[in-house]
């Protein structure tokens, strides 16, 4: 094969991985997905839903976040280092070992009244954006869930799914 038509392969090939990078796609998000639920157990405080409706009464009241204004970045930045005085917990192992976190360490953190828990499991930064990918693609700014996007989530009409109209 002539040099000119390999470059055109090679130079392509990384245009496509580049765009793969930026536009989640249906696993990223399925996997995504799955982490909220199981490994970070983001529902136990924000309802599987991600509504605020939270799964697990004893556990502190996560804040809905179909409705939050914040944008990927954002979503990112608040699971790695969680919230400042409140029940959010960081997901980063590293959050306050370096100061990477509002440039705050362990000590800082006594200064607030109120704690951050320890959260259900440390997440890699991989992870931490598989979850937000999740977010942005099907809950943030995508309005209240519904009976059609109960039986999406879920893969069919469960339980879960007939407390919505259809
Ligand atoms: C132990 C309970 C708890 C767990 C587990 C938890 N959160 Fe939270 N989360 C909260 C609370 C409480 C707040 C409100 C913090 C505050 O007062 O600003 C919050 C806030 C947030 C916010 C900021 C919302 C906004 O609009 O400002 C995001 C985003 C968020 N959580 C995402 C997640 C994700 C994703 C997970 C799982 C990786 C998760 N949370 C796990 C309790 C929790």
């Amino acid at each position: 094969m002539k040099q000119s038509l390999w470059l055109t392969l090679i130079s392509s090939a990384v245009v496509a991985v580049a765009a793969t990078a930026q536009t989640p796609d249906a696993s990223d998000i399925a996997e995504g997905l799955r982490l909220y639920r199981q490994k970070a157990s983001c529902q136990s405080c924000h309802g599987w839903a991600a509504d605020g409706r939270k799964s697990d009464n004893q556990m502190p009241d996560g804040p809905n976040l179909r409705e939050t204004k914040l944008g990927r970045a954002g979503l990112v930045m608040t699971i790695k280092c969680g919230r400042l005085n409140s029940s959010m917990p960081a997901f980063d192992k590293f959050a306050y070992s370096d100061g990477r976190c509002y440039g705050k360490t362990q000590a800082d953190l006594k200064a607030y009244p109120t704690r951050m828990p320890d959260p259900p499991s440390t997440l890699q930064p991989r992870e931490i954006e598989l979850i937000a990918d999740f977010l942005i693609g099907k809950v943030v700014g995508k309005g209240p869930m519904d009976h059609a996007r109960c039986v999406e989530y879920w893969g069919a009409d469960v339980e879960a799914c007939r407390e919505f109209p259809k």
